[in-house]
């Protein structure tokens, strides 16, 4: 069977353009179109030449202007006409990005997709603050989790699990329930004295870090009034952060704010 067109699915990671892969900065620049979604900062927007379409098919909050199925249409319709489309995520599209949900739906429709990692948010926002996520004596492994669940339905974890000393949590997603989390990871034996770090617009110029423990997250979230994406460092390794304010290069640029 022949292809009925390509489509690349890109990470653009972060938001700071610097962090973009090679092979990503050459699609981008190549494209007929693009399709981003909100987590794609202005600065990489920019990088699009003038003669290429942009898209906007970016989801806020409790708002969907264009659901998913929607999306995927769109992206088949574009690479049937024969443009050369670029479906840019922020972070990598395989991380909690339902990259994986396109390109399973435009591989059954016939399409050929090329997957360009990116550099997720975690590891962008953890290099950035200089805390390293898994650490000799801090910590011997890290979990990613997604603190967001559909409508109605209870957070679904192994808390037990999560609650190891020993292993960093990084929490995309996690704003809304933060309040929740913390309290079950404090009564399913996580110290309330551990540390967290809560990273807002990572790797961008409004980036803004609060440090803070874990029994003080939710009241330091309110107080914070954070505004664009927020992601949660939560685990002994974030007290090596404080090195960065004095040693990594171009990382000093952010607000570090720490509430006790
Ligand atoms: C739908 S998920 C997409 C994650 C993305 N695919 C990635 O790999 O980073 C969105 C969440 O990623 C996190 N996030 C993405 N970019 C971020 C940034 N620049 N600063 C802080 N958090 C970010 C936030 O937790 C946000 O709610």
């Amino acid at each position: 069977m022949t292809a009925k067109g390509k489509v690349y699915l890109v990470g653009a990671g972060p938001g700071d353009p610097e962090l973009l892969t090679l092979k990503a900065l050459r699609l981008i620049q190549t494209a007929d179109v693009v399709v981003y979604d909100r987590l794609v900062s202005e600065d990489i927007l920019d990088l699009i030449p003038a003669g290429a379409a942009k898209v906007d098919v970016g989801k806020r909050p409790n708002d969907h202007p264009v659901p998913q199925p929607d999306i995927n249409r769109l992206l088949g319709r574009l690479a049937e006409n024969g443009s050369m489309v670029v479906r840019l995520k922020g972070g990598d599209p395989f991380m909690f990005g339902r990259g994986g949900e396109e390109l399973m739906e435009l591989a059954a429709g016939g399409f050929l997709v090329e997957v360009v990692p990116g550099v997720t948010s975690a590891q962008g926002c953890a290099a950035a603050a200089g805390v390293p996520l898994t650490h000799r004596g801090y910590a011997s492994g890290v979990r990613y989790i997604t603190g967001h669940c559909r409508a109605n339905i209870d957070l679904d974890f192994d808390w037990r699990g999560l609650a190891d000393p020993d292993t960093t949590l990084v929490i995309y997603m996690g704003l809304a329930n933060i309040d929740e989390i913390a309290g079950r990871l404090i009564a399913h034996g996580l110290s309330p004295e551990t540390p967290v770090m809560a990273i807002n617009n990572g790797t961008r110029l409004s980036e803004r870090r609060v440090i803070t423990r874990l029994g003080a997250v939710a009241a330091t979230v309110r107080r914070s009034q954070f505004d664009g994406p927020v992601l949660f460092i939560v685990g002994d390794v974030v007290r090596l952060a404080t090195h960065i304010e004095t040693t990594a290069a171009g990382a000093s640029d952010a607000r570090l704010e720490i509430h006790a």
